[in-house]
């Protein structure tokens, strides 16, 4: 269960991110950008002024609609992009550059590992950068392997995988450089629901495993309840925030069959509907 002792690890303060339309022109090709500028509001923010703690262990949801700027979050958490205003701290510091204490997880596999390499080859990638010897780098992947269930499938190239198994070899290059922090942005998105469900009920495993603090994005209400310890309700773009933190007062496994989980799910669909209308006046 949530801890409200526990350490805070990371701070977001009066965050607000607008992307640069100018710059981004020069490095996108027009078409693409045509699109993104109109959804993200070429004149406002496409975040502005959001404020959250996350304490260190957390399993932490970020639930809102498509576009609202889940990605745009996570992306300045993992250092990928930079913010506009605010501030994002890290036990203290800004954070400014993606770090090894923070391991990403994205939506698409194959665009995330290299379809040369093997599972062995793509878990041991990240240890074989950070100059971790041969044997070392082996058993660490090997364990890695093994805690996402992928053991005797070491020698196989991404071709040769499902979509569930690729995902997994992704997590499992993550879990390998030993993040504190597990970023994850619609990790299970793209799966079929079978496969979805047991890498969720895989994740949890893990996440009670290794008590890694889990940042976790989802637009799905499911599975923000059945994983989340606190799950942040965002409102729609532009100018969206997080206008609602709920705590998931229920111990793992969860059953969402169950009368007190599935009467939560709908209380949380309340608010994630109220969210959403919060600022509907501000749409574009
Ligand atoms: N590089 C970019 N340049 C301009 N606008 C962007 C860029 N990336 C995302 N956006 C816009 O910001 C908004 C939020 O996007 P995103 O964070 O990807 O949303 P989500 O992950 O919640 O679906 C969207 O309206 C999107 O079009
Ligand atoms: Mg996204």
């Amino acid at each position: 269960m949530y801890n409200s002792n526990a350490k805070t690890k990371i701070a977001i303060r009066h965050l607000s991110k607008r992307y640069d339309v100018e710059k981004k022109n020069l490095l996108f090709s027009k078409n693409i950008e045509a699109d993104r500028i109109f959804n993200g509001n070429e004149n406002g923010y496409v975040l502005k002024d959001v404020n959250l703690e996350i304490k260190e262990g957390e399993f932490h949801i970020f639930l809102g609609a498509s576009g609202c700027g889940k990605s745009t979050l996570l992306n300045i958490l993992a250092g990928f992009l930079a913010k506009s205003d605010g501030e994002v701290l890290l036990d203290g510091a800004p954070i400014t550059k993606p770090g090894p204490e923070r391991g990403v997880v994205f939506q698409n596999a194959d665009s995330a590992i290299f379809p040369w390499l093997t599972v062995q080859g793509n878990v041991e990638y990240g240890l074989k950068m950070q100059g971790v010897k041969k044997e070392e780098r082996r058993r660490i992947a090997g364990d890695a392997i093994a805690l996402v269930g992928l053991a005797g499938h070491e020698k196989k190239h991404p071709s040769e995988l499902s979509g569930g198994m690729k995902q997994r070899v992704q997590i499992a290059r993550s879990i390998a450089s030993d993040p504190k922090i597990l970023i994850m942005d619609e990790p299970f998105g793209a799966l079929d629901a079978q496969t979805r469900k047991i890498l969720q009920d895989e994740l949890i495993n893990i996440w009670k495993k290794t008590s890694k603090t889990i940042l976790f994005v989802t637009h799905d209400l499911q599975e923000a309840v059945y994983l989340g310890e606190r799950i942040s309700i965002f409102s729609a773009a532009p100018n969206a925030n997080i206008t609602k933190e709920v705590e998931v007062p229920f111990d793992y496994p969860r059953n969402p069959n169950k009368p007190d989980v599935s009467e939560f799910t709908r209380e949380v669909h309340e608010h994630l509907e109220r969210a959403i209308n919060a600022n509907n006046t501000n749409q574009l």
